[in-house]
């Protein structure tokens, strides 16, 4: 049986590896090497808890720092790991720093990367999770992608080998939750907003911040924030006192079924996430996206979920619009795990029963 190494580290990677490890059971021995970028327990552990997914296979210890001392640090332990399992191929999800350690490790030890998510682009260069996911697209030797935009974007940089589209495997993830009954009691009886905001340019400066808390604030009806540990470090910082926000429920960060179904019963979405701007979607929600652009274009083309950036007052106004039909098909039926299993296989050139 072939042997494929899988590199998660970071919240929304842990999710989509479940479908993963699911859909490879019994087709590799699959090895999984969690870098500890998130580490906090709600960060990590109690998704592995919570959807049973098996205990990593290496533990590392490489989260905080700047990007550069981390993603060196997973680079380091990385290759040991790598040099000692000899993977037939290295599994990198996303756009993290996590995603660009293991790539970057793999492409010189020549062993084949699998790229989970690529041709996304937000076409803005200043973003970490732009470069990251960019590096690896042009290093990966499979590549699946969430829908054709993805294909031409792939085609513009001349990647045009080894890209399919299988959809995407959070759809998998939400598609089971539901499906399976996972979701959870309405947890809220009063209408609210749900939010999470987390991105680097909405939290690490005091003025911004104090923005986004004064939008939350001037909502019609209660809005729900599950804070980050980052936007939370940046508000103890700032000295932004929570009390002051009688409009906005703080929440820890939430375990993934707890998350999705804040989400279900909520009015609409504010985030910044890129994740959850497609659970939004899948769930028929309303979403406003507080980024000046987004990697899920599809999304915005019929005005369900909106960018706002530069004058967050556009929040209101934005949100209570109404919304239009959702396409049921948006970024694939539920299945992409599978597929990435097949396609896999067949660069491992296993035979498949
Ligand atoms: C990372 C990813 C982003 C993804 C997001 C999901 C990169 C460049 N960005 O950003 O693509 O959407 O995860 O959450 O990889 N921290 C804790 N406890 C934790 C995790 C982080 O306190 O469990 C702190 C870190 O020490 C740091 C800050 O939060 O100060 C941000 O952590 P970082 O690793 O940069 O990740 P995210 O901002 O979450």
């Amino acid at each position: 049986m072939a042997k494929v190494l899988a590199v998660i580290g970071a919240r929304p990677q842990f999710i989509k590896h479940y479908p993963f490890e699911v859909a490879a059971k019994g087709r590799f021995d699959l090895v999984t090497v969690h870098t500890g970028q998130h580490y906090d327990q709600n960060m990590s552990q109690i998704f592995f808890d919570q959807l049973g997914m098996s205990k990593p296979d290496y533990q590392l210890q490489a989260g905080g720092g700047s990007h550069g001392a981390q993603t060196g640090r997973m680079m380091i332990e990385l290759e040991e790991i790598i040099l000692k399992e000899q993977p037939d191929a290295v599994v990198v999800y996303g756009d993290t720093n996590s995603t660009l350690a293991g790539a970057l490790v793999a492409s010189k030890l020549h062993i084949p990367i699998v790229h989970i998510e690529a041709g996304l682009r937000s076409f803005n260069r200043n973003m970490p999770e732009e470069i990251n996911r960019i590096l690896t697209d042009h290093i990966s030797a499979l590549l699946f992608v969430p829908s054709q935009q993805s294909v031409s974007f792939l085609a513009q940089e001349g990647i045009i080998q080894n890209v399919h589209i299988v959809g995407d495997i959070m759809k998998d993830m939400v598609m089971m939750t539901v499906n399976n009954g996972w979701l959870l009691a309405r947890p809220l009886e009063d209408e609210y907003y749900f939010a999470t905001i987390h991105r680097p340019y909405n939290t690490d400066e005091k003025e911004r911040l104090l923005q986004v808390l004064s939008a939350f604030q001037e909502q019609a009806c209660k809005v729900v924030f599950a804070i980050h540990p980052r936007t939370r470090k940046a508000m103890e910082t700032f000295d932004i006192a929570m009390s002051d926000y009688t409009n906005v429920l703080f929440v820890e960060p939430q375990p993934y079924f707890e998350n999705l179904t804040w989400l279900y019963y909520s009015q609409a979405l504010i985030t910044d996430s890129g994740g959850m701007q497609k659970e939004a979607y899948w769930l028929q929600k309303k979403c406003v996206t507080v980024r000046s652009e987004t990697e899920w274009v599809e999304t915005l083309e019929n005005g369900n979920n909106v960018l706002v950036f530069n004058d967050l007052t556009q929040i209101s106004d934005a949100i209570s619009a109404p919304m239009q039909a959702f396409s049921t098909s948006l970024y694939g039926d539920g299945n992409a795990a599978r597929q990435m299993v097949e396609g896999i296989s067949q660069l491992c050139t296993i035979n498949i029963d």
